[in-house]
């Protein structure tokens, strides 16, 4: 018997640019198969999406954090982390800083991956498509963990995600909205939240060389010639 089942919300609004964040704490115990989203997406064909995906581990494993970011319909641009804490253990915040320059994931406000627009390099960069944001936890053992040798402990069941403290500040519009009205004027978009400030970027080199494990920006095999918009990511 193949059991399938998931759960998950979304926003009511749709949002282009922002800063979106949420408390969550992850399902405890064998949690081996079991993914949680906290995700922005849009609604279109071509769409846009930028990913927080959590994979779930046997007890006492360690969970992985994987990011993504889609745009025109594009992704496979993954990258992967260990946490420097147990996330099923309390609440921590997860945060995307989304404007006309970047787009920044952040836990507990460190950043973990930064995603710079690099149009002029003919990449296209998420500005036009309003996004809603989701949060999901489904069962996804044939790829999650260990790459699908581990598969999801039924008997563990229901696995439960918890969050608090959901807080947009973000520029609401219509699904059909093809720009952002105050775009300029909301405290994400001003000077300080274009680039990362030194004691980001130290932090983020802290996060790339002691918890990334994957990163596809440095995977020659499937990349042989590097993703355009990685040149924008210092040290990669
Ligand atoms: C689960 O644990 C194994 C063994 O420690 C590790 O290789 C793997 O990266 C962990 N995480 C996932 C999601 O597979």
């Amino acid at each position: 018997m193949c059991i399938k089942t998931g759960t998950g919300f979304q926003s009511k609004g749709s949002y282009l640019f922002g800063h979106f964040s949420m408390h969550i704490k992850l399902p405890a115990g064998d949690t081996a198969g079991v993914v949680t989203a906290f995700y922005l997406s849009s609604t279109n064909n071509e769409h846009d999406e930028i990913d927080f995906e959590f994979l779930g581990n046997r007890t006492g494993q360690p969970a992985i954090l994987q990011t993504n970011v889609f745009t025109g319909g594009k992704g496979n641009r993954e990258q992967r982390i260990y946490l420097w804490f147990d996330p099923s253990k309390a609440y921590h915040t997860y945060s995307i800083l989304w404007n006309m320059y970047q787009i920044v994931f952040f836990v507990d406000n460190i950043p973990i991956r930064t995603f710079k627009n690099a149009k002029d390099l003919g990449v296209r960069f998420p500005f036009n498509q309003p996004m809603k944001l989701y949060s999901s936890l489904w069962n996804a053992d044939d790829w999650a963990t260990r790459g699908g040798l581990e598969k999801t402990n039924w008997a563990n069941a229901p696995f439960v995600a918890s969050y608090k403290g959901f807080h947009i500040d973000g520029c609401q519009a219509s699904v059909e909205a093809k720009y952002c009205a105050t775009q300029g004027r909301m405290w994400w978009d001003q000077k300080e939240f274009r680039d990362l400030d030194a004691e980001q970027w130290r932090r983020l080199k802290w996060v790339r060389m002691k918890w990334t494990i994957y990163n596809y920006c440095t995977d020659r095999t499937r990349f042989p010639v590097m993703p355009a918009e990685c040149k924008r990511d210092r040290d990669a």
